[in-house]
């Protein structure tokens, strides 16, 4: 029987923080240990130059997620993981792909549309200013990415479904007009991974600059978490649990037991003080192991860059034909064969 084959980009433009380790890169190494599931994961660093045009930001990004993935125990030898542009299959998948895509289904991307609000917003009297073709287009890269390994499952998070709609799409459409060369890829959201509550309190996101670095060194770690906003109740005072940030992030790490003894902790009138030292040492000591690895990691670069090489070797041995009999569909073919 064929595996499924679950895949997921990781666009290069930050440093991986506790956020993106709980709700998507923990789940997502659970299950590169599944035998019956073939796993690709990419560091989608064309993606990245959409919004980012730092080059050293692009490239320190890749270094630190593509670092942070291994040390965390990503299986190379069950999952693919590679980096996107060192498939250049996928761009030119993405031209062909660009033929059969109508110009209005791109108008209704909510990135675009966002985009676009905000100048009007903005009184411009042109909508479009300042919006690049990379962004306007984005989703048929993203199509190309997942359609070029057909994928049956694209693990995501609920901005991205709208863009596997998309793909979808596409899919059909040039199914329709070359042949069924494509499957269609379903958005697979999780709804019991955790999503962490940044230092104010807001969901913990990169553009809301309350993140707390996954591998922060244990200072910054114990600084950071000291950050964490809480209410003024005082100590013996009963607090809720339901809504505390700190509460919130130990039940993404701890046991159930655990959590359900901290729920009482609670009831007592735990001090903020000592959440606080109790979550930074818990966390910590989840940590710690992987943050040596990272560390030591960053230090071989080397060895990270013949890893993603050889993830490219295997997800190329798969694009390369297939992109052959997606060219052969459209015409694109040696004279006479
Ligand atoms: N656009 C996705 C994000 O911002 C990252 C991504 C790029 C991706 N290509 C993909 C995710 C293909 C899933 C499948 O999160």
């Amino acid at each position: 029987m064929k595996k499924e084959i679950v895949l997921t980009g990781i666009t290069t433009t930050g440093t991986p923080h506790l956020g993106n380790y709980v709700g998507a890169i923990r789940p997502a190494i659970e299950a590169s240990r599944n035998e019956h599931v073939t796993s690709f994961y990419f560091l989608a660093d064309y993606h990245a130059l959409i919004k980012c045009h730092d080059p050293e930001t692009v490239r320190r990004s890749s270094l630190e997620i593509a670092a942070t993935w291994l040390a965390l125990g990503l299986d190379t030898s069950n999952a693919v993981f590679y980096r996107q542009s060192d498939v250049p299959e996928i761009m030119e998948l993405t031209w062909i792909l660009n033929c059969v895509t109508a110009k209005g289904l791109m108008n209704r991307a909510h990135a675009y549309k966002a985009a676009v609000a905000e100048n009007e917003e903005g009184g411009e009297k042109d909508p479009d200013k300042g919006i690049m073709m990379g962004l306007f287009s984005y989703p048929v890269l993203m199509a190309a990415d997942i359609l070029m390994f057909n994928a049956d499952k694209v693990p995501v998070g609920k901005d991205q479904i709208q863009h596997i709609e998309m793909a979808r799409d596409i899919a059909g459409r040039f199914n329709h007009l070359f042949g069924e060369h494509f499957i269609l890829p379903k958005a697979v959201i999780d709804d019991n991974t955790a999503t962490l509550l940044g230092l104010d309190g807001r969901k913990m996101s990169k553009s809301y600059n309350n993140t707390i670095p996954l591998f922060a060194p244990e200072k910054k770690l114990k600084k950071l978490i000291n950050k964490i906003k809480t209410n003024s109740l005082e100590p013996g005072e009963p607090k809720d649990p339901d809504g505390c940030t700190l509460f919130s992030t130990f039940q993404a790490f701890a046991a159930a037991s655990e959590v359900s003894e901290m729920r009482q902790r609670y009831a007592d009138g735990i001090a903020w003080g000592e959440m606080k030292k109790h979550l930074f040492e818990y966390i910590n000591d989840h940590i710690t192991p992987a943050r040596e690895r990272y560390e030591a990691l960053l230090e071989s670069p080397e060895h990270i860059e013949q890893e993603l090489l050889d993830g490219a070797e295997k997800a190329r041995a798969i694009s390369r034909p297939f992109l052959k009999e997606i060219r052969k569909a459209t015409g694109i073919q040696p004279i006479g064969s």
